[in-house]
Formats: structure tokens, sequence, C-alpha cells
């Protein structure tokens, strides 16, 4: 695996003013927190938060793998990303909105505060909402948004947002899972120019039983939706005479600051659980670090905020530090595929984060684009979600980047609220493809399961943290054996477990890390997680469905796409294999969203199992991939039907 990477140093002009200049800085910072754990995280809570009252404890590990940080400490979210600033910065951006048809909307610090407020006494006064609520969020990307997060923030209730492309299935799910009071949602947005709409989602997720009782709705396409009595109520309307003042609820440390589900190898999503103090100081401080966003900087990421790179780098990280974060409604590649570029001109842009899967469409759609614009303002280059292939990198850093730009391949997941590796932009020198080091005060290493032993050079691992860190997943909502099984089952580091992500990864020589992928049934399709035993379980809703397995299949723009094997009733048979595909994609449409639409449908005439009944999923992820097989398959239960799928796959 020593297919040596070239590497790129950093920019000497821009690593003069960076947060973190050299790696000898980050040595002091890694150092210390290696030396004194608590007094290095302990610092670092009392310079960057706003505490309404100091903590007095900086971590306590009795119960681990449920841990505390800073407890006794008081503080509200929502202070710490807007009120502070109102002293220096009130009339500063802190969202400049894009929309779809190329509408903009500052929004300053000030305005921001007031939004908020406003929305945040709505929610008390005409909802009902308490500290401890649940709130779903079910919004496209509209700065409401980020008001409504804030406002629940700023009165202690909990928000879960749900991705906007999840189907009204999913969305139920998560709404009783969470068992959630309050819909916020908008009549729609502009989708190319076109309303996409949302609120007709959200009144088939409520039909029948459900915790909802009230559902605001921001007027946003003016589009005609139908309107519940008593349920369904206009922000546009309600807002007009709330207060712009509110007082924020004082929260705890580990007071719940929101709920986000994401998909695991087994079973329905879970409710990832972070806690306020913890996230909000990993958000700002990785915001710090890793895009050395300066006072006059405008910082835009790509993500929707109904995903983790939502919350902590287009609404809590910016906000905490005082920048300036762009939003944007629309389709990066509308009305081509110049959009982005266009805006980086237009705003000056400093910073870009996006998704390999984003990359490797604007290169394919758009290789010339770049040159076509002012991209001069550009400084650092981000991207997450999921291994990034050295050709996207090489075209995001020549054409995009102008061979200047630092890019920051950020490593982390839902659960670790913030990076956990990641490059320093003054600092790191880069490789392609690589995510380099464990940001200052994670402990993240790859780990040998077998032996809970540092892995050697070259061997593929699992990437894992061996000490917890603020911003780590507190809890699985409603299911606290789920987390630790979850996360904390696989791998042990001196007898005791560790925090395992789920992927694999490897170190190279200078100790870089390299992630490999997922080692469990998780498929990264266009940067979203995915569970198979999702997609196979609304696969399996549909009436002449017998037995499916799903697996990832690489997709060149995708990174992964979905690729399922079907067996049908015996009696039933493939009548009109075009027709059975579009009834089972409508059946995925419908419990879980276009997002998990299958790119390849096999309909088998058995799966490989074992004598005991569990399908080999090895077996048929190297069929999906075309590759040999090596298992040894004389075991099954059944050798043959190997080399018919293999047949029918070639075919
Ligand atoms: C993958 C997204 C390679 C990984 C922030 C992880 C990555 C999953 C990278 C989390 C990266 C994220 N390189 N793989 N830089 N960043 N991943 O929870 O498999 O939506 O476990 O969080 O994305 O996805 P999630």
């Amino acid at each position: 695996m020593s297919d040596k990477k070239p590497v790129f140093k950093p920019n000497k002009e821009f690593a003069k003013n960076a947060a973190i200049k050299n790696m000898c800085e980050y040595h002091e910072l890694q150092d210390k927190a290696m030396e004194d754990y608590e007094g290095y995280w302990g610092d670092a809570a009392k310079e960057k938060i706003d505490w309404i009252e100091p903590f007095t404890n900086v971590l306590d590990e009795s119960k681990a793998p449920f841990v505390k940080w800073f407890d006794g400490g008081k503080l509200n979210v929502a202070q710490q990303c807007i009120d502070r600033h109102l002293d220096t910065r009130k009339n500063k951006a802190a969202i400049i909105f894009e929309g779809d048809r190329g509408d903009v909307q500052t929004i300053t610090y000030l305005d921001l505060y007031k939004n908020v407020n406003r929305f945040a006494n709505l929610l008390k006064e005409d909802f009902g909402v308490k500290k401890g609520d649940r709130v779903v969020i079910y919004m496209p990307m509209i700065p409401e948004a980020a008001y409504a997060m804030l406002a629940c923030a700023r009165i202690g209730a909990i928000h879960s947002i749900v991705f906007g492309g999840f189907s009204a299935e999913a969305l139920r799910d998560r709404i009783d899972d969470a068992e959630a009071k309050v819909v916020i949602t908008a009549d729609g947005a502009f989708r190319k120019e076109k309303p996409y709409m949302l609120k007709p989602v959200v009144d088939a997720a409520l039909e029948g039983k459900t915790p909802v009782k009230k559902v605001l709705v921001v007027e946003r396409n003016h589009e005609d939706v139908e309107w519940v009595a008593g349920r369904d109520y206009s922000y546009n309307e309600l807002i007009k005479d709330k207060s712009a003042v509110c007082e924020a609820e004082v929260m705890d440390a580990e007071d719940p600051l929101f709920l986000l589900y994401t998909s695991g190898s087994t079973g329905k999503p879970k409710g990832v659980q972070h806690n306020s103090a913890g996230y909000i100081l990993w958000a700002q401080m990785t915001m710090e670090w890793v895009f050395d966003v300066k006072e006059n900087d405008t910082y835009w990421c790509t993500a929707d905020v109904g995903w983790i790179t939502g919350h902590t780098y287009i609404v809590y990280g910016p906000l905490a530090m005082g920048a300036t974060t762009v939003m944007f409604e629309g389709v990066i590649t509308f009305p081509d595929a110049g959009r982005p570029w266009a805006m980086v001109e237009n705003h000056r842009i400093n910073q870009f984060y996006t998704a390999p899967t984003a990359i490797r469409v604007l290169h394919k759609m758009g290789e010339e684009e770049p040159a076509k614009y002012d991209m001069s303002s550009l400084k650092v280059l981000g991207t997450v979600g999921e291994p990034i292939d050295p050709p996207a990198w090489k075209w995001y850093y020549e054409e995009v980047g102008q061979n200047k730009c630092a890019i920051v391949d950020t490593y982390w997941q839902t659960e670790t609220g913030g990076h956990i590796v990641s490059p320093l932009p003054g600092a790191t020198p880069i490789k392609p493809a690589c995510a380099t080091l464990p940001l200052p005060g994670i402990m993240a290493e790859i780990l040998d399961p077998a032996t809970g032993e540092r892995a050697e050079v070259g061997e593929t691992g699992y990437m894992c943290v061996t000490r917890p860190w603020p911003s780590q997943i507190r809890g699985v909502w409603g299911d606290e054996e789920r987390y630790v099984k979850s996360y904390f089952g696989d791998v042990k580091k001196d007898g005791k477990p560790v925090y395992f992500t789920g992927d694999g990864a490897v170190y190279d020589e200078d100790g870089y890390i390299t992630i490999t992928g997922r080692t469990d049934d998780v498929i990264n399709v266009s940067g979203h997680r995915m569970g198979t035993a999702e997609v196979e379980a609304a696969i399996k809703k549909h009436a002449n469905v017998a037995e499916v397995a799903v697996v990832g299949k690489p997709h060149p723009l995708k990174g992964e796409g979905i690729f399922a094997y079907i067996v049908l009733k015996a009696d039933e048979g493939v009548a009109d294999e075009v027709e059975e595909v579009k009834a089972i994609n409508n059946i995925i449409k419908k419990e879980i969203g276009n997002i998990a639409l299958c790119d390849d449908m096999i309909f088998a005439p058995g799966l490989p199992k074992t004598r005991s009944g569990k399908i080999m999923r090895r077996i048929l992820r190297s069929i999906a991939k075309g590759e040999a097989i090596t298992q040894d398959i004389s075991t099954l239960e059944d050798p043959s039907v190997v080399a018919k799928i293999e047949t029918m796959v070639k075919g």
C-alpha cells in the first residue's frame, strides 16, 4: 500500500497568519493534550465559551461510555452564536442567503438576534414549546431553517432536523421516535426555478396517530397547500407581532441540544444525541482551525442543514465564531456547472466546503468552468463525506484552488459532532486524498481490531477514538443499549472498549491517515449514509419479494451506488421486469425517498447463504463489482447460486 503520494506544503504567505501556523504549534497542542487531557480541554472551554456559570469539573468518565463534560457549567448555545457578538459585530453579515433564482439576502448579527428571538417567542407563546420538548424541522435551505434551530436552542427545546429529501414514511418514523410535538416546515422551496414542495409530505407523515400537535409553515414559494385548522399555522402571520427580545433559557452543559437521525448497519436509523457545551466548543474550535476563517472572510459550505455538516459547519460553528456563513437554496449545477464559481466571484468566497460527489459532478459537467470566474478570493477548500478520489482531488486543487489553496480533507461523522482527522491549512503538508492527522486533542488512532494495538503502516485497521472528546455523541435517543453496542462493542484497547467509527483506515510511513471506507453494512451514496437494512426493509414491503440483499457498488459520480439482489416469491416469477423494478423503486421512494433508489436490481434465483441461513454479502459485493470470487463457497447451502448470479450480473 506504499504508492507514495506527492506532498504539498502549506502556502507560506497564508501560513503567516493562520490559526495554527506550523507543525511545531500542532505538536505543542497535541502534546499538551496528551500530558494533561483535562487541563487542555478545560482551558479551551474557559477561553472559547461565554459561560453563564463556570463549570466545576472537566470530564466525568465514571459511567463510561456515558460521559459528562464541563459539569456544573451553564450556558445557552444561541447566546454563544449570537448575543456575544452584538458588541463588536452587530452590523456584520451573519448569514448571506442566495436563493435558487439568484435572490440574495444579507442577515446581520443584529437581524439574526431579532429573528431568532421572535421565532423563540412564537414557539413559546403560540405553540407552548418548553425546555426539553422535541421539535422536528423539515425545511428547505432558507434562513428560517437556521432561525428555527437557534430558536429551539434559545428556549432549550431539542431540535431534530429531517433532510427535506426524505419521504413521508421516513419523516413519520423520526417524528414518532423522538415524540416530537411540533413540526416546523415550509410550503416548499424553489429548485431549478420550479416549486419543490415539502408541506404535502408533512401532511402525509402526520396522518393517523401522531404525537404532533402543531405545525408551523414558513411560506417561501407561496404555492397552494392544505391547511389543517387548529394544527397548521403560518409563520409569516404569527411572527408579525412577536417581540424581538427573548430571554435565553439557562442550560446545563450536558442538556441536549439536538437529535439527528442517521443510518447504522442494522435496524432503523438512530437518533444521535448531541449536548450543549461540548458540541458547540468543538464546532467553534474546528471552524477556527480547519477553515481558518478571518474576521472579514466569507465562508460557504454547500451541505444541507438536514445533515450533520449543515448543523456544525453552516450554522453552529460559523456563528459561534462570529463568521459570515453562506446559505444556498439551489442546486449547484443549475443553471449550469459554473453556478458555484459564479457565487465564489459574486460573494468573494474565501473558504469553500463541499463533498467529493459534488466535485466529481462539477468536474464532469464543467471542467473548464472555474477558469471563467475570478476565483482569487479562495484560500481554503474543504471536502467531506466520503473518500475523495485522486482525479477529483487534482482538479479541485489545480483548477478550483489554482494550485495555491490548501485542501482540507475533513474526516468525521454525525456521531463525532465535528472534524476529528483533518489537515490544518497553514501547518499540515497535504497529500492528495488523505485526511492526514488527528486534530489536536482528539485521540484518533487506527487499531488492529484483533489485538487493540496500533495498526502497522500499510495495514488496514479500524478507525477509533481512544478517549472521550467534548463533541462526541452522548447517546442514541431512547436506547442506551444501542449506543453502547453500536460504538463501544467492537474494539478494545488495553482491555477497555474504545469508540469505533465503523470506518477502516490505514497509516502511511509518515503516520498520515487515509480512510478506506465503511467496514459495516452502511453504504455511502453521494456522501449520504444509507443503511442496507433500511433499503432491504423497504424492498421487502413489495408483496412479490421473498428475499433481498443490498450492497454498495463503486459508482463513478456517487462514490457508491445501491445494488439490490432480489428473490421473488416462487409462484410470482418475473412477469415484466421493467414493471417490477418500477414498483420496487416506488416503494423505496415512499418508504425512504429518492436518495435511496437502487442503481442496479437483479432478480436472482436465490442468495448465497451459509447453512445456518446467513447471507454472504461479501460474495454479493464482489459480484456487484465484477471481481473474481476468492471466498470459499463450497460450504454454502447452494453453491451453484453464485455462478448463476454472476452470469446474470455479467449479462
Ligand atoms: C464517511 C458526514 C472519507 C465515513 C460528516 C464516515 C469520509 C461517514 C470522510 C459519516 C472523509 C466522512 N474521507 N470518508 N473525509 N468524511 N466520511 O455521519 O464513512 O453523514 O463514517 O457524516 O462518511 O457520514 P455522516
